[in-house]
């Protein structure tokens, strides 16, 4: 099968070409001006861009939080996915039993995904205690998985120690693997939600107030020091949303230090007024680390623009307002943490990013899928536009304008953060290993078509 998109604006992340490319079972095998071959389909993408699939590498499909199981399994949620331009994902695999193998969660999540992705998919692996075994572990896991990339919290239940931490990156380091971590200091939050909770403050505010910025800022600042301390293991400090901690991820990496940051669009486009909405829709954006004042929105575009934050994902974990995260009703700290994204990451930062001038359409394409693509080790088959590169490829039209509305997407959920959020410019195909998946708002893909990527270490 063979497919030519012709006379498209081809951005990467180095690169803006008008041109064509030539794509044959799955892979691009040429890109260029007016090229002559046969094929079976041809796309005109006169007066669009032309960009490489989304890769999203922070996803929590099926997640199993103590109270409630996040709402988009892998068919809806990759399903959405597509939609919004995102051809590849890397989930973050929850919680086993205590004392599972590393093992044990990747199984299960293979048992979740397999046979209803409709885009690729990869796992990063949860280290939720450390001993021996686990240590001993991780080089199959990296080596004969394909998980390359592992992820740690510093709270909630399996929160790591220090020293865990320590031991944990230092393998991990020596085996190329890079360690993902959720910063927040575990303490300061223990502190802060029963001081709240016993003052009967339990409205949704509260969970922002009760999670400061000091302690993601205390926790980014401590795993930029184990990290170095465990030889510079390649660390990755996912869901920034302060300006101080992206400062502290600028020093570090001025410092030679090697560190990767990571935004959502919730910190980009909303703040914590909205923990205030009448009727309890503030428990729609609750969500950790939770959003910040408006001020840090500017200095975190800087930052993207700067070539600090590396990537922007979605930290996509839905739960329905009507029913999970009604749970939080009278106590913000019953309420599942969390919210959708996983489809209106790619139309967000292109209306907002590109159409506004934030940022060119490369710095779009590098933060949105060649980076996280490099560092997580899809590259190069996932992530750009290249000869030999696996054919997942988006058509944006800018001149597409489209008003957000929670029930013309796909996500399997009952809201929207971005509910009448106005945009300039949206996704129009989604092409996945050459297959037209999405065209013109209609799903053309299968259940199951998605492939679980092997990845290698990371490329950067
Ligand atoms: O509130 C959030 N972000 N829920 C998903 C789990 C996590 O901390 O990333
Ligand atoms: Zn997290
Ligand atoms: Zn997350």
């Amino acid at each position: 099968m063979s497919t030519i998109i012709k006379n498209g604006n081809i951005a990467t992340s180095e690169k803006l070409l008008k041109g064509d490319i030539y794509i044959e079972d799955g892979i691009i095998v040429d890109i260029g001006e007016n090229i002559q071959r046969d094929s079976d389909n041809i796309i005109d993408a006169s007066n669009m861009y032309v960009v490489p699939g989304g890769v999203d590498v922070h996803t929590h499909l099926n997640l199993h939080t103590g109270s409630a199981v996040a709402v988009d399994d892998f068919y809806t949620g990759t399903v959405a996915a597509a939609f919004g331009g995102t051809t590849s994902i890397v989930d973050h695999i929850g919680f086993g039993p205590q004392g599972c193998s590393l093992k044990h969660q990747i199984d299960v999540y293979h048992g979740y995904a397999d046979n209803k992705a409709v885009v690729d998919y990869g796992f990063h692996g949860v280290i939720q205690y450390v001993d021996d075994h686990i240590i001993n572990e991780m080089k199959y896991i990296v080596e004969k998985e394909g998980v390359t990339s592992f992820k740690i919290y510093l709270t909630y239940d399996f929160k790591l120690e220090d020293q865990d931490i320590l031991r944990t990156m230092k393998r991990l380091g020596e085996l190329g693997a890079v360690t993902a971590v959720h910063c927040e200091n575990d303490g300061i939050l223990n502190y802060f939600r029963n001081f709240y909770l016993s003052r009967e403050m339990k409205s949704p505010i509260y969970h922002a107030l009760s999670r400061p910025e000091e302690a993601e800022e205390e926790a980014v600042n401590r795993m930029i020091t184990l990290a170095s301390l465990a030889g510079n293991a390649p660390l990755y400090i996912v869901h920034d949303s302060t300006a101080k901690a992206a400062k502290l991820i600028e020093n570090a990496k001025k410092n030679k230090r090697n560190v990767f940051g990571e935004t959502c669009p919730q910190y980009l486009f909303l703040d914590e007024t909205l923990y205030n909405k009448p009727d309890n829709e503030g428990l729609k954006y609750i969500m950790s680390p939770p959003l910040r004042k408006k001020f840090n929105q500017d200095i975190l575009w800087k930052y993207i623009e700067n070539g600090t934050l590396d990537v922007v994902a979605t930290d996509h974990c839905p739960f329905n307002f009507n029913k999970e995260k009604q749970y939080g009703i009278g106590d913000f700290s019953k309420c599942p943490n969390g919210a959708p994204g996983i489809e209106t990451r790619l139309p967000l930062l292109f209306s907002e990013g590109v159409m506004k001038k934030r940022i060119s359409i490369n710095k779009f394409v590098d933060i949105t899928s060649t980076k996280p693509a490099k560092i997580f080790g899809l590259y190069p088959k996932k992530g750009d536009i290249k000869i030999g590169s696996d054919a997942d490829i988006v058509i944006i039209d800018p001149k597409k304008n489209v008003t957000i509305k929670n029930d013309m997407l796909h996500e399997n959920v009952d809201y929207t953060c971005y509910e009448n959020f106005e945009l300039q410019g949206y996704p129009v195909i989604t092409m996945s290993r050459g297959e037209v998946i999405v065209e013109n708002g209609q799903f053309k893909g299968k259940k199951g078509r998605g492939k679980f990527i092997r990845r290698s270490v990371s490329k950067v």
